[in-house]
């Protein structure tokens, strides 16, 4: 593969002067750069990246990592980041951590090693000091990891209020919450929203924790298990993945939503429509959510102020058959 000596040698300059043509900083006058660019040309001589990255002291990539690709949240989450960063011409190197932090770890040192300009970490599992020791901009988007970082997330104590209220509203007395993982702060966030919204209901005592760890099977096979020792009129699901599992397992249990459970996820993904009955969810704007992060990010990298560090955004209850309760609003 052609160097840039090479390139030098057949343009009858200096490397020094083929640096300058490559990172168009100094003077070259007009002959000398056609024949620099036509060496290159004839010589297919493509620059390396990462020395022009350390000379220009930017790549134009950023990192991100999310904690699950396989779960449908994510991949509209990120396709929202790339869109907005390919608009500014950034390339975007995603990096599924599987919600374990020491793979979190590994890749934030592999971005180092490509000199990504930032990078949008959906993660809340890294102790503060570990962060901050970073020397590049950061955003956190969706789960919130050190007030010193921009983030961008839903409201997820409201969000599960208004779920948990809305089971009320149709009927349900007796209303579990499938929680996601202890680890996860949206998780524990939209536990507590439904803990507050069944004590103003007057249901304090009635409450009925099952953990789905934001997993679609695992939340199957918990509410199969929970319905043989527990009677239920209404489930909120932490996310939709977990909805989908409780549907399976309450169809699978030989009841009938809603008429028997009425069942409300939350995320808003496109597979709620998909079910039969489809599922009553609460949406998070999740593209708005991505897009966001990336235009912060990209502020950070050019050095330009922000408004504000911290932005919490709104979600909507989505109501569909799985809570249209028979003789009931
Ligand atoms: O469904 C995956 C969950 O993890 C979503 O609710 C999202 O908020 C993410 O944190």
């Amino acid at each position: 593969m052609a160097t840039i000596r090479d390139v030098a040698k057949r343009a009858g300059v200096s490397v020094a002067t083929v640096s300058r043509v490559l990172n168009q900083n100094g003077y070259v006058n007009e002959e000398t750069e056609r024949r620099v660019r036509q060496a290159m040309k004839e010589l297919n001589y493509k620059p390396n990246e990462v020395a022009r990255a350390l000379f220009k002291k930017t790549s134009k990539t950023v990192g991100l990592i999310v904690p699950d690709i396989t779960n449908p949240f994510f991949p509209e989450l990120v396709r929202a980041v790339e869109d907005v960063m390919n608009i500014y011409d950034y390339t975007v190197i995603l990096c599924n951590s599987d919600e374990k932090v020491e793979k979190e770890r590994e890749y934030i040192e592999v971005l180092k090693q490509k000199y990504v300009d930032g990078v949008i970490l959906t993660t809340n599992q890294f102790a503060p000091e570990e962060v901050e020791e970073w020397d590049v901009p950061i955003v956190v988007l969706d789960r919130p990891l050190h007030e010193r970082y921009p983030s961008v997330v839903a409201d997820n104590y409201e969000g599960a209020r208004l779920a948990t209220r809305h089971l009320y509203e149709v009927g349900c007395r007796r209303i579990a919450h499938i929680q996601g993982p202890n680890h996860v702060v949206n998780a524990m966030e939209r536990f507590r929203g439904y803990q507050d919204e069944m004590r103003a209901l007057g249901l304090g005592d009635r409450q009925l924790v099952i953990q789905g760890n934001y997993q679609l099977k695992q939340a199957k096979e918990a509410v199969m298990a929970a319905l043989a020792e527990h009677d239920m009129d209404g489930i909120f699901a932490g996310n939709d993945a977990m909805a989908v599992g409780a549907l399976k397992a309450v169809q699978q249990y030989g009841l009938r939503v809603p008429d028997d459970i009425a069942i409300i996820g939350y995320d808003g993904i496109p597979l709620t429509e998909m079910t039969t009955p489809e599922l009553s969810t609460v949406s998070q704007p999740i593209y708005e959510m991505g897009a966001m992060a990336a235009r912060i990010l990209i502020k950070q990298i050019e050095g330009k102020p922000l408004e504000k560090l911290h932005y919490q955004l709104p979600v909507q209850l989505v109501v569909r058959q799985s809570t249209s309760r028979r003789g009931l609003t």
